[in-house]
């Protein structure tokens, strides 16, 4: 419904929906400012969902008679598929989606379509339907942290025991496993996923029955209604209710760190797969060539979701500053946070199958991380640890051989294991044949079992518990 037509009629007639009290209609400009049908037609289905379930409670209710409320929802129906079927020819002067269904409605049942706003307006309409599309989006969003975390969970099962250097200040630090650093992602990817919920639970409440701001004077049922939607029930003030966009602030605020962390790992991702790391080979289907350096094989799938967070963050940041200060209760402010929302949410999503695809396919290069987490003295934390265990040395003592010992190799050019065991006990007589045992990178690996340590076991047991939750 993407590539329809919106036809533009700045005719000098009033709006037939509002125009009661206006001679003329509105400036080229105005219309063009005030207008968020070529946007907002996003809203179709669950403005046409709203409405059924409105018209369904005012007949219930006595409201409306059974005959006008079914010829509202068959009507509704017949809307519906033309905005499917690309048929709909959705009308700027109409202004948004709310009023370009309804006119629709008006031409097809007549008469009766002009009873479904009793007991409604445009700000709890609107207040619907967006809280019902952003809770849609929250379950397809953690739908797609979910084929990832997946995707994460096969890579780290596959490596719990292959050895790369792990890092801080990106400095070789200690050796860890490709498991245990595929599970650090899982566990994030866990918590945006408990956001979006916290976030999903939170907004599902129903703005629908709110009115203009007030409430209104006919008999409604919201209770109805909010069940009817799918909503757990209606939100308690009505003042609150049309004037709040907090979940939407919410979703973009889960967005945001969901984006922050899969940049992060983007950004791994760009190092790994350099001619200088080659701790990964992304797969063709998720890099690009040079037109010029026919060596080339870019990461730009990585690159891409690296750098979307801008746009999610940017999203959140504008819509921040639409709410800050709005007076209670609807301003015409609010119509600006769906662009924002539309396209944090679309780009979110792109971003998480990208990373889900290059995740699938990525090949960890097993011997150059290993042979990479032998390298840069990445066992010292060990050799001291086993000073202070088998040579009952105080940690800061054994920091400081260790220290000695690192800059003797480094003089020398060698690793760690390298070093005489004679030219050791130069430095430390406590030193014995045993403590090569603890200069090897599987050794290290495996010592490390304490809770969420990078022992393989305890990765094993990580992904065991997570698939039993992901299933
Ligand atoms: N298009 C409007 C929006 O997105 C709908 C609500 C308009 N309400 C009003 N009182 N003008 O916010």
């Amino acid at each position: 419904m993407t590539d329809q037509k919106t036809s533009s009629s700045s005719s000098a007639q009033s709006n037939q929906m509002w125009g009661g009290r206006f001679a003329a209609g509105p400036d080229a400009i105005m219309e063009a400012i005030n207008a968020s049908i070529s946007f907002d037609q996003r809203l179709y289905a669950q403005d046409i969902r709203g409405s059924r379930a409105h018209a369904a409670m005012l007949a219930a209710q006595g409201i409306l008679t059974s005959k006008d409320a079914e010829a509202i929802r068959e009507g509704l129906l017949t809307v519906l598929s033309e905005i499917e079927s690309g048929k709909f020819v959705f009308k700027t002067a109409l202004e948004d989606i709310h009023m370009n269904v309804e006119a629709r409605l008006k031409e097809i049942i007549g008469e009766p379509a002009g009873r479904l706003h009793t007991a409604r307006s445009r700000n709890d309409q609107v207040a619907t339907d967006f809280r019902l599309w952003v809770r849609d989006q929250a379950d397809a969003v953690i739908g797609g942290l979910l084929a990832l975390q997946k995707a994460l969970l096969a890579q780290a099962e596959a490596g719990a025991d292959w050895v790369m250097p792990g890092f801080t200040h990106l400095q070789t630090a200690q050796p860890v496993t490709w498991g245990h650093h595929m599970m650090a992602y899982v566990e994030m990817f866990a918590r945006d996923s408990g956001r979006f919920r916290d976030a999903r639970a939170r907004m599902n409440e129903s703005p629908l029955g709110a009115a203009a701001l007030a409430g209104t004077g006919f008999p409604v049922d919201r209770h109805m209604t909010a069940t009817e939607l799918g909503f757990d029930r209606p939100m308690a003030n009505s003042l609150d209710a049309v004037s709040d966009r907090d979940f939407a602030l919410e979703f973009l605020s889960a967005a945001s760190i969901c984006a922050v962390h899969l940049s992060r790992f983007a950004e791994e991702l760009v190092i790994w797969s350099t001619a200088q790391f080659r701790f990964v080979t992304l797969s063709d289907r998720f890099s690009t060539g040079s037109s010029i350096m026919p060596q080339k094989k870019n990461p730009d799938a990585a690159e891409l979701i690296r750098a979307k967070i801008g746009r999610i963050l940017g999203a959140t940041v504008a819509l921040f500053t639409v709410m800050k200060g709005l007076p209670l209760a609807y301003s015409k402010d609010m119509q600006e946070d769906k662009e924002q929302v539309f396209d944090a949410a679309d780009t979110l999503m792109l971003a998480l199958a990208a990373m889900e695809g290059m995740v699938r396919d990525m090949v960890a290069n097993r011997q150059v991380l290993e042979k990479a987490a032998s390298s840069g003295f990445s066992t010292a934390t060990d050799l001291a640890d086993w000073l202070v265990r088998e040579a009952g040395l105080p940690f800061r003592d054994a920091h400081h051989v260790t220290g000695t010992l690192v800059a003797l190799a480094e003089a020398k050019g060698c690793d760690l294991p390298d070093l005489s065991l004679a030219e050791m006990q130069g430095v430390n007589p406590a030193i014995t044949q045993e403590i090569y045992s603890v200069l090897g990178v599987h050794n290290s690996v495996n010592s490390r079992q304490s809770y969420g340590g990078t022992a393989p076991d305890q990765v094993r047991a990580q992904v065991a518990r997570w698939k039993a939750i992901l299933g």
